[in-house]
């Protein structure tokens, strides 16, 4: 099969096409016919040679799929279990779940999915309303599966309280904004420009903040707080969403674009009686990225299958030219996801 091959560490033009051997389905595991790939920052870093992929996972980038289930590994029928830890065996089975050939599926993937076929876990899939186109369907899982795991697993965000997205127009900002309006929070957010913070409102977006001419914290201090903060830029931002806090509040860090090294003030942090928490999903076992789509799907599946919730999709760009695709994303002018199609 073809597959976007990483052929030396360094820019957008080292991605060429490839022929690459085709994946077997597993015990627990199903094959997928790709039909688009979700790009994402850390597909940049793997580029640059920074980031490889997890032991078992295919060496060519590809964080999330969505296509057609074309072979269904021992296991992965789906045997009801109901935990989403796995299935029969113990091989991480569908959760319950039950998929056959032919069916129209998106999951999440530890690499690999910059290519024509995918071997996944069953469990690391979700079904694909028939509501919802399937090549933009490719932009859901990464998104879905971090806002849920950080924003309402980990921070526990509530209806009524307010939600400060930064980076509001990124792939996971218009997921944050979506999910949080859906789930009865005040949502606010931080752009570079007026076009970004016009599509944040659209989404549902209660305040809008253009991080170039506002300092954030003060406004946000204005409006009460945030009791939960979903932040990508890291140390350049750490003191002042202390400062934006709420009391009680929680800050969830899932990216360090503007640095990791920082100070902090735990003065200033007890005084709110705050949380500080970092995660990446991708280093995460596989049981525990189970466990997260399954709750994906209890719980954010039904948005999405009735409308609430969307995938935002910025360009789609042929599977050959992912290097030009990885250039728009680097360049940061989008707003929401840029896919891979096959
Ligand atoms: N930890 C995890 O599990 C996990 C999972 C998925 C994604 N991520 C990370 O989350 C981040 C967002 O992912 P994505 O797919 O949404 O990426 P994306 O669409 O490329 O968005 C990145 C956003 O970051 C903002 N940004 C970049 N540099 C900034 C800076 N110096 N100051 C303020 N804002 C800045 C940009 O907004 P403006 O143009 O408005 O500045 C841009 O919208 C990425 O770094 C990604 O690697 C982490």
């Amino acid at each position: 099969m073809r597959a976007v091959l990483i052929t030396a560490p360094g820019g957008p033009s080292v991605l060429q096409p490839g022929e690459v051997p085709d994946p077997v389905a597993g015990p627990g595991e199903l094959v997928i016919d790709v039909v688009a790939a979700g790009l994402n920052r850390a597909d940049v870093l793997q580029r640059r040679g920074a980031y490889p992929s997890p032991a078992g996972w295919p060496e060519w980038p590809g964080l999330e799929v969505s296509g057609i289930v074309s072979e269904v590994g021992v296991g992965a029928e789906g045997v009801p279990d109901g935990s989403g830890f796995g299935g029969a065996g113990g091989f991480g089975g569908a959760g319950g779940a039950g998929f056959a050939v032919g069916d129209r599926v998106c999951a999440l993937l530890g690499g690999g999915g910059y290519a024509e076929r995918v071997a996944v876990p069953a469990a690391q899939v979700l079904p694909v309303p028939d509501e919802v186109d399937l090549v933009d369907a490719a932009g859901l899982p990464e998104v879905v599966a971090t806002v849920w795991a950080n924003v309402f697993l980990l921070a526990g965000l509530r209806a009524g309280e307010t939600l400060l997205v930064h980076g509001g127009s990124s792939g996971i900002g218009t997921m944050a904004v979506q999910l949080g309006r859906a789930f009865g929070a005040r949502v606010a957010v931080t752009a570079r420009s007026a076009e970004k913070l016009e599509a944040c409102r659209e989404l549902g977006a209660d305040i809008l903040i253009d991080y170039t001419t506002s300092d954030f914290a003060e406004r946000i201090r204005a409006e009460g707080g945030a009791d939960v903060i979903l932040d990508v830029v890291g140390a350049d931002y750490l003191e002042r969403n202390i400062d934006a806090l709420a009391t009680n509040g929680r800050i969830v860090t899932i990216a360090n674009l503007a640095g990791g090294p920082a100070a902090i003030d735990l003065g200033a942090l007890m005084a709110k009686r705050g949380t500080l928490s970092a995660t990446s999903l991708r280093a995460r076992p596989a049981k525990e990225k189970a466990a997260i789509i399954a709750s994906v799907r209890e719980n954010v599946w039904p948005l999405v299958e009735n409308g609430t919730v969307r995938p935002v999709v910025a360009a789609r760009f042929p599977l050959a030219e992912a290097g030009e695709a990885q250039r728009l994303l680097e360049g940061s002018t989008h707003i929401g996801k840029i896919l891979l199609t096959v």
